[in-house]
């Protein structure tokens, strides 16, 4: 087997996010539809299986895994898989996407497995929009996750705040503040259009980053930077801060060439694209060769041949990808 992922179009896969659940305790309106079925827990990948992925992806040089979700942190026992994780040879970062709420619980617990970035997402400081937005969500409790993480000693975290017109757009300056005050990252996101949601208009809530970045500049000082954090972000800091203001920007910034990663679902299906199907079935490879981690890999590097150039999310269309984000780990 080739000693590297590397797809048709000459793009490397150094990064894999992993989805350990596709449950949360919270139910983002850009994310999931109020009333959700969740898979039956036969689907989902066993604590184990996640494990034996993560060796195999770093064996094929991947450096980076991202655990996600849903919510990562109600996955039952999850600490076991940032243990195992922490151990592999080759991982250059072990880092979670989170909604925070569960913190002050498990934040000593992956310091201690390695993990030294965390992503944790934070819409609005506003209590009442913070509800309206998570519609099952206490700001107060998110706000003491960020707190924990802090007291942990983890070295850098990233807020992500999704921006909707109308909803919260006029708060990314006090975001911005936010984040300042405590020494903290902030990416701003354009939502994506995944999955269908009722009651929510995607093309009347889109926010584009280029106007975020206007108001921001009447606040502060923004310089361009080329940092990158392995992922879509382009940075800018804050004069006389560390703190980097990334924007994620699927519409009005292609930055698909430039895709490094891949992600396994909760039911363990491969997908090389965030906003396309094309995808491999791990689980049933994993299933029928308990012992042998061989015909896994080789699935994993026949998948980079159907790994596409980008997604082509059109926000007026209806959605053509009919799974929400929670069952894609974001
Ligand atoms: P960093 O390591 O901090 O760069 O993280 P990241 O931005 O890769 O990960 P995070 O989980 O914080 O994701 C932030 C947003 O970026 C989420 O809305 C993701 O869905 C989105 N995102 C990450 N990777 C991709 C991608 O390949 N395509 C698209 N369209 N969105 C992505
Ligand atoms: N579009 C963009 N970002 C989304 N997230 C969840 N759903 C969407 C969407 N439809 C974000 C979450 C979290 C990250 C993993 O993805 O807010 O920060
Ligand atoms: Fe849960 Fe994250 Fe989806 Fe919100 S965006 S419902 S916190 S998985």
């Amino acid at each position: 087997l080739p000693p590297a992922l590397i797809d048709r179009f000459g793009r490397h896969v150094t990064y894999v996010r992993l989805s350990v659940t596709d449950r949360c305790d919270l139910r983002c309106v850009y994310c999931m539809a109020e009333d959700m079925t969740f898979l039956p827990r036969a689907q989902v990948l066993t604590l184990e299986e996640l494990a034996r992925l993560g060796r195999c992806f770093t064996e094929l040089g991947v450096t980076k895994l991202r655990v996600t979700g849903g919510e990562p942190l109600v996955r039952r026992d999850v600490m076991t898989l940032f243990r195992s994780l922490g151990t592999l040879d080759g991982l250059k970062e072990l880092t979670l996407t989170t909604n925070g709420t569960q913190l002050p619980r498990f934040a000593d617990g992956l310091k201690a497995a390695g993990v030294d970035r965390i992503n944790i997402s934070l819409d609005s400081l506003d209590p009442e929009r913070f509800k309206r937005i998570t519609r099952l969500g206490e700001l107060d409790k998110v706000l003491a996750g960020i707190e924990a993480a802090r007291a942990a000693g983890i070295r850098r975290i990233k807020l992500n705040s999704v921006v909707l017109k109308n909803r919260n757009h006029d708060e990314v300056a006090d975001l911005v503040g936010f984040a300042l005050e405590r020494g903290l990252d902030i990416s701003f996101i354009e939502e994506m259009p995944l999955g269908v949601i009722g009651d929510h208009d995607r093309a009347e809530a889109f926010y584009p980053s280029d106007a975020i970045r206007a108001d921001l500049a009447r606040h502060y000082e923004l310089i361009p930077t080329t940092e990158s954090t392995g992922g879509p972000s382009r940075y800018w800091r804050v004069a006389g801060s560390d703190t980097r203001i990334g924007f994620i920007s699927p519409h009005s910034h292609s930055f698909c060439g430039s895709c490094n990663r891949v992600r396994v679902t909760a039911e363990g299906r491969l997908l090389l694209c965030l906003g396309q199907e094309y995808s491999t079935d791990l689980r049933r490879v994993l299933r029928a060769n308990p012992l042998d981690d061989e015909p896994v890999k080789r699935a994993i590097v026949n998948a980079m041949a159907i790994k596409p150039r980008g997604h082509d999310f059109d926000l007026e269309a209806k959605p053509v990808i009919f799974r929400h984000m929670n069952a894609t780990g974001g």
